[in-house]
């Protein structure tokens, strides 16, 4: 009996004074596992005389119970602590100020391309796209440029492989479109297209274009003049004058290019229009009827007329942009400016 005693004692001695869980446990596994000095005196009690054995085992319970509750005890204790602790440590001081978020902005490639594409959709236009990896076949040949034609040696051409390349115009989803949809046709096709040309302020080996095609039945030069006037009218204001010189395209005929009055100084002359007063905007034309005819289109029927513009020059004029590297190096200092 006073062997038990003192094993009470000694359990409130060391659970008392354990410095973590690990202790406390260590404390549990020493009274009360398996082979912890409970049990021991639990196995004794054979030896001891039949008449004592109750109140021993009494005792034994009593102390078992005892440092079971010890433990508990303490366990909850250092629960709360470290809780507590943990506490303590994520705190936060909710009245600092918040770190603001910074909103991200459109690209001033892609404002530039969402306002065209409006005026266009309010026009009627679809929009389609088409592959930068293109067949040779779409890009020049059923563009109306063979293999020998002098357009090509304008267009440095990046080969993937034989009769495989990136494409240097939105030109071939004309094709693609006129194979895949019967006329009427009116849509419009944005996109990145590829020359091997070396970078300066106003080239770059990958740009953007917008293409614009419209086949139907009686489409005439009228057509065109008025689309293009009514455009240009409301990208750059009602003030805006168009002028039609003639050009050449192989994949139309007649041709034209079409200068606007300079936003910048509104037609007095500029740096940025070299005095002109005019900017070059786009190329046009009547599509050839060859290139109908190769998309299995009847050009006795049939007429059409297609246009292309430069989407990084129109956005250059429109913010002011000198040089084209600015629209590629995804600087932020730079892209912020058009939030
Ligand atoms: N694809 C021509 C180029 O990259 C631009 C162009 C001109 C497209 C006239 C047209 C067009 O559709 O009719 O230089």
């Amino acid at each position: 009996m006073d062997k038990l005693s003192e094993l009470l004692l000694k359990a409130k001695e060391l659970v008392n004074n354990a410095k973590s869980e690990k202790e406390v446990e260590e404390a549990r596994l020493n009274f009360l596992g398996k082979s912890g000095e409970v049990s021991k005196l639990l196995r004794g009690m054979k030896d001891i005389v039949p008449e004592e054995r109750p109140a021993f085992g009494k005792k034994v319970n009593d102390i078992k119970n005892s440092i079971e509750a010890l433990i508990s005890d303490k366990k909850s204790a250092f629960t709360l602590s470290n809780a507590k602790k943990l506490l303590a440590k994520e705190k936060i001081d909710v009245t600092l100020p918040g770190r603001g978020v910074k909103n991200g902005a459109l690209h001033p490639l892609t404002q530039a391309y969402l306002e065209i594409r409006d005026i266009f959709m309010n026009m009627g236009f679809d929009v389609f796209e088409g592959p930068e990896i293109e067949y040779e076949k779409y890009n020049f040949d059923m563009l109306n440029i063979p293999p020998d034609h002098p357009a090509r040696d304008t267009q440095d051409t990046f080969y993937i492989s034989d009769g495989i390349l990136l494409r240097t115009q939105t030109s071939p989803v004309q094709i693609r479109t006129m194979l895949d949809n019967k006329p009427p046709i009116r849509m419009i096709c944005p996109g990145r297209v590829y020359r091997s040309d070396d970078v300066d302020a106003t080239h770059s080996p990958v740009f953007n274009q917008v293409e614009g095609l419209v086949v139907d039945k009686g489409i005439s030069f009228a057509n065109l003049k008025a689309t293009i006037d009514l455009f240009l009218k409301e990208l750059y204001g009602e003030s805006t004058k168009t002028k039609f010189r003639p050009g050449f395209f192989p994949f139309t005929e007649p041709s034209a290019e079409v200068d606007a009055t300079c936003t910048l100084c509104h037609g007095k002359g500029c740096s940025a229009c070299r005095g002109a007063g005019i900017v070059e905007i786009l190329g046009c034309g009547m599509v050839h009827p060859k290139v109908l005819e190769n998309c299995g289109i009847d050009s006795s029927v049939y007429s059409g007329f297609a246009f292309g513009l430069g989407l990084d020059r129109i956005a250059n004029i429109k913010y002011g942009i000198t040089d084209i590297r600015l629209l590629y190096e995804n600087d932020v200092r730079f892209l912020e400016q058009f939030k």
